[in-house]
């Protein structure tokens, strides 16, 4: 099985190398035709216990994590937020420790606060995969988009270079969109945000991006447009002043596609909110590669957990 990780965890892109996100890819890459197979199980992390606690609402990742433990044959064990003893009061701390008592292998953690999973993986002995910390990072969405990247634009390439992103929202708020600028940034794209001012980091340039307040100019001539959801969990004030002008403004719609590469690509990373950020047509439309997004999640999913979860090799 190809490959060295050199990381007990995965936290966050940021200070994953070039080599290591290629690792999870091409892992991916191979973990993908599983999903094809009458039997889609391999024994892989046989004997392996994984947990996936999720303290914030999620349909995708969770659901994504827990196939992903099963294809590989670990024991799964889901823990969501209503669910868990965090809503009588125990601190995340408590739960963690006493989840770690019981000797999993894998802990992937989602959680409202930036910085939870690597508090826990200060505290615990089990390998933490972050699957959203806040507005912080989304590792395994980065890595899933640019598994997708990689498929349709970059022609296997190891390095992105020569390519152009668009990544277009809630910037501010977005936890797909950091870790998607590093990992990106990493493999050699070149990335713009768009999004309203209020929206958008104030000191986004110094990661090395284009900053747009309009999303006219940062879609001309980009080979991939990644459109986000508005947080509307994360915006206490409401940083913007309705969905119907936001979508007048900021909505990908064939017009403002049409500014784009002829051949590019739309992405997502759901939940889709359908005619604010998005046109149904493009959503549904044979530029879009959304529900790819969400099968290579799966493989993307299931590499990360081989490589931290310490199993056999069972893609052959
Ligand atoms: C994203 C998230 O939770 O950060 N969704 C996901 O993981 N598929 C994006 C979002 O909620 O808008």
């Amino acid at each position: 099985m190809s490959g060295v990780f050199p990381h007990r965890h995965l936290l966050g892109t940021e200070g994953l190398s070039r080599a290591d996100i290629n690792t999870v890819l091409d892992l991916g890459e191979r973990f993908l035709e599983i999903a094809d197979r009458p039997i889609k199980k391999v024994p892989t992390l046989r004997g392996k216990t994984v947990i996936n606690l999720f303290l914030e609402p999620s349909t995708r990742t969770r659901t994504s994590f827990e196939i992903a433990a099963k294809r590989l044959s670990a024991d799964a064990v889901n823990i969501s937020g209503a669910a868990s003893s965090t809503t009588k009061g125990e601190t995340l701390m408590d739960t963690a420790t006493n989840i770690d008592a019981m000797s999993p292998d894998v802990v992937v953690i989602r959680h409202a606060q930036a910085g939870a999973a690597v508090m826990l993986a200060k505290r615990i002995r089990a390998a933490v995969v972050n699957a959203g910390d806040g507005a912080h990072e989304h590792p395994t969405q980065a890595l899933l988009d640019c598994s997708t990247i990689r498929a349709h634009k970059a022609k296997g390439r190891v390095d992105f270079a020569g390519l152009t992103v668009a990544i277009c929202g809630d910037i501010l708020n977005s936890r797909v969109a950091r870790s998607n600028i590093h990992a990106l940034l990493t493999l050699g794209a070149r990335v713009r945000v768009a999004g309203p001012r209020t929206l958008l980091p104030a000191r986004i340039t110094e990661l090395g991006v284009e900053a747009f307040d309009r999303i006219e100019p940062a879609l001309e001539g980009v080979d991939v447009v990644m459109m986000l959801r508005i947080q509307k969990e994360r915006q206490a004030g409401g940083r913007f002043p309705n969905t119907r002008e936001y979508s007048r403004y900021f909505g990908l719609n064939a017009h403002r596609l049409a500014l784009a590469h002829a051949d590019a690509i739309v992405m997502h990373p759901g939940p889709i909110n359908r005619g604010v950020e998005l046109d149904p047509a493009i959503a549904d439309g044979p530029r879009s590669v959304i529900l790819d997004q969400v099968a290579r999640g799966v493989a993307i999913r299931m590499a990360v957990l081989y490589l931290l979860g310490g199993g056999d090799s069972g893609a052959e």
